[in-house]
């Protein structure tokens, strides 16, 4: 049976994803770590969309847990021609005084994880010559981010990583989009490490999307087959105004700005 895989599906652009493609009439197969929420989920689409909806419970950010998807997958004999990798966190913050231990699993999650289901999936697409990947981004693929370093540079790796791939499986028809979402309204900036001060200065009076709106733009952009999709005009706009200008000088306004929102003083605590 074919089916669209999406990891982080129990919520926010996932979740609206999930509900998007099975409108669509995609058997999909679910993954992300909460088991009630995946089986509630898949009850309700298959229920309502008459598709075939399935789930793996697994916590990506742990080492090995990327490979047991995919060993169970084919136990199951699916055949993904679809493959969104869209779970990630984030943590925000001085870098110094977050938690390593958070940070390098995020890193296991953000991109160990995403590399492994590409490299494993792939293949056989490529024996079909037929299949899509969508990884998933953010603004934060296009800029440095203080007091968000290791998320910004987990999406930085993600964007040169899926680039890569796009080119290289372009000539086995193989489709692979860098889909980079701006600030979304979901559980993202809830989860432990982005709910502090330095966090909430970066959503407020910030330009926002629902996860509905993303998600049909991420539908939207693969019926188009496009290889970069960055969603809002506005964001696509903010990236386009930001190219003009060099990494060093931005970084240091977004440093700035961050720190006086902050009122923040160096001191020796
Ligand atoms: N929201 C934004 O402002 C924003 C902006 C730019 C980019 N993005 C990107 O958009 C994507 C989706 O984020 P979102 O905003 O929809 O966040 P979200 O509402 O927090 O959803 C994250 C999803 O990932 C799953 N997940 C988290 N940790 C996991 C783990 N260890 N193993 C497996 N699954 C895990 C969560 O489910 P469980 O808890 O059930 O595991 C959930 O389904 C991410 O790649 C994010 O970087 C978001």
């Amino acid at each position: 049976m074919n089916v669209s895989l999406i990891t982080g599906a129990t919520s926010g652009i996932g979740e609206s994803l999930a509900r998007g493609l099975a409108e669509r009439k995609h058997n999909l197969l679910l993954v992300a770590r909460n088991e009630q929420k995946l089986q509630q989920l898949c009850r309700h689409l298959s229920g309502k969309n008459g598709i075939v909806a399935q789930y793996i419970a697994a916590d990506l950010s742990q080492p090995g847990a990327a490979e047991q998807v995919f060993e169970e997958s084919l136990k199951r004999r699916l055949v993904v021609n679809l493959l969104v990798n869209n779970a990630a966190i984030g943590s925000s913050g001085e870098f110094a005084k977050n938690d390593l231990h958070g940070d390098l699993k995020m890193l296991q999650l953000n991109n160990d994880s995403l590399v492994t289901l590409c490299r494993l999936f792939l293949p056989e697409m490529i024996g079909r010559r037929n299949g899509s990947i969508v990884n998933v981004g953010s603004l934060a693929s296009f800029f440095p981010s203080p007091y968000m370093a290791v998320y910004a540079a987990s999406k930085m790796f993600v964007r040169s990583f899926t680039q890569s791939l796009t080119e290289e499986y372009k000539p086995y028809g193989v489709h692979v989009m860098l889909f980079c979402p701006g600030l979304t309204t979901t559980n993202f900036m809830s989860t432990t490490a982005n709910d502090n001060d330095w966090g909430k200065i970066l959503v407020k009076g910030a330009y926002t999307q629902t996860s509905d709106q993303v998600a049909l733009e991420m539908i939207q952009a693969l019926d188009r087959k496009k290889t970069i999709h960055i969603s809002g005009k506005r964001n696509a706009l903010l990236v386009k105004m930001g190219s003009l200008f060099s990494y060093a000088m931005i970084t240091k306004i977004f440093a700035e700005r961050k720190r006086k929102q902050m009122g923040f003083a160096v001191s020796n605590q």
